[in-house]
């Protein structure tokens, strides 16, 4: 193995080992991954840093697992923030915990609500049942960062860990401030390496935080290999092994110079009359009705324009830059926002806010649903229905009906609004 032998079909099957001799076993780790993981642990500054070369969706099962593992519960609860990502959903199905949700306010969009300390510390103490861990997500989808050094001290002060799914913000810890979750007193979490740092598709960081319980570093790597293929790919890994030069020498002096050139962009954005939302350096999210149009227009103008966006629904359109964005490259994107705005301005449009997603009843565990047998129907059809899989378009994967629920009016309106057209329910 590998079948190809070397030689190139792709082009870069010549560094596509295996396990071979000499090129450790990412499952166990003892020679050069875990040398490589060690450097990654060091500028991290963790107890541990493993890789995944299947994503975050991959360090969240783990996370997940690990803070099931620890809770001595049979069907522990999880407080968690309802903008997660679907791989928290699964790993709710598979891991058969319980979910206590922090909801959007009034007006909120479904990606970004804002979670407190208030808000975390309310929850855990006027729940009946004892909540084993708090799950988060910042920075979420359209660019918010949430206090998490607040909400940290309260978790440290009920005894519970603190997980955050980082996928976006990886690069938070080579920032100055440092806003990294571990820093700020995350418990674990997790960092989708290849969105915001140049890593191959699909490399990823499990953290976890030298004040975690015992058996998260101990039970890390076995829980980690259970969900994971035995095959990781090694480009992945070597992508992940090059990252750490780059994060040790390279990334503070371009995140530095490519500062002051996405402010001027922002700059430009604003004087053209768009409004913008977030603040994670990162991201650029405009807000498409502050010119009366629509994120999906403004997307398709870019597009027809050579540029492609990370995310658009009715109201925002998301861009994400990284450290290898060049100067000419915002330049060109400011010029066609200026054509955008000249041809999609229009006067006194209604603002585009989705309708607010209240909670829904439950009828089933996530795990009952997703274990039910499920047929896919038409959403004018599934008023009443449970839903089965988590029902998401992809970007942002944010599932508006969570397995186990029961569709609503409301819901509807909000696949309606997100152009969702049929949804996965449980058989009748
Ligand atoms: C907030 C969030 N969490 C988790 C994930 C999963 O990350 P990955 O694609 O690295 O598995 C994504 C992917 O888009 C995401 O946006």
């Amino acid at each position: 193995m590998p079948g190809h032998k070397g030689r190139s079909f792709l082009g870069c099957e010549p560094y596509d080992l295996t396990e071979v001799f000499g090129a450790d076993v990412l499952s166990q780790a003892t020679g050069i991954i875990g040398e490589s993981e060690a450097n990654a642990t060091a500028l991290f500054d963790t107890a541990h840093t493993f890789y995944s070369t299947e994503g975050s969706t991959l360090a969240i099962m783990t996370m997940l697992s690990l803070a099931v593992m620890t809770s001595g519960e049979k069907r522990p609860v999880i407080l968690a923030a309802r903008n997660a990502h679907k791989a928290f959903l699964y790993a709710a199905a598979w891991l058969d915990f319980e979910i206590l949700w922090l909801m959007p306010k009034e007006q909120e969009h479904l990606c970004s609500l804002t979670v407190t300390a208030n808000d975390v510390e309310k929850a855990l103490t006027s729940s009946h049942k004892r909540v084993a861990a708090v799950y988060l997500t910042s920075p979420d989808y359209l660019g918010a960062v949430t206090d998490l050094s607040a909400i940290a001290s309260v978790t440290k002060a009920h005894g519970i860990p603190l997980l955050v799914d980082n996928a976006h913000g990886a690069y938070l810890k080579f920032t100055d401030p440092d806003r990294h979750p571990i820093t700020l007193g995350a418990t674990a979490c997790c960092d989708s390496a290849h969105k915001t740092l140049p890593v191959l598709t699909g490399g990823a960081y499990l953290h976890i935080a030298k004040d975690a319980p015992r058996e998260y570093i101990e039970n890390a790597r076995m829980v980690m290999a259970s969900f994971a293929s035995t095959s990781p790919s090694y480009l992945i890994l070597g992508s992940l092994d090059l990252a750490n030069r780059y994060l040790a020498e390279t990334f503070f002096d371009k995140f530095s110079a490519l500062m002051p050139n996405s402010d001027k962009f922002r700059q430009r954005l604003l004087a053209l009359g768009f409004s913008l939302y977030g603040d994670e350096p990162l991201k650029i999210t405009v807000d498409a009705a502050s010119i009366g149009t629509t994120g999906e227009a403004l997307s398709a103008f870019l597009r027809s324009h050579g540029i492609e966006c990370e995310f658009a629904d009715r109201r925002y359109l998301v861009m994400m830059l990284s450290t290898e964005t060049t100067a000419e490259e915002l330049t060109r994107t400011a010029e066609v926002f200026t054509e955008a705005a000249l041809k999609l301005r229009r006067e006194g449009a209604s603002e585009q806010n989705p309708p607010t997603l209240a909670l829904l009843p439950s009828a089933m565990t996530p795990r009952q649903a997703m274990l039910s047998p499920s047929e896919t129907v038409p959403i004018a059809e599934a008023l009443g229905r449970i839903a089965h899989s988590p029902t998401v378009s992809c970007p942002p994967a944010i599932p508006i009906a969570v397995s186990g629920e029961v569709i609503t009016e409301q819901a509807i309106r909000l696949f309606e609004y997100y152009g969702i057209t049929t949804v996965a329910v449980v058989k009748a």
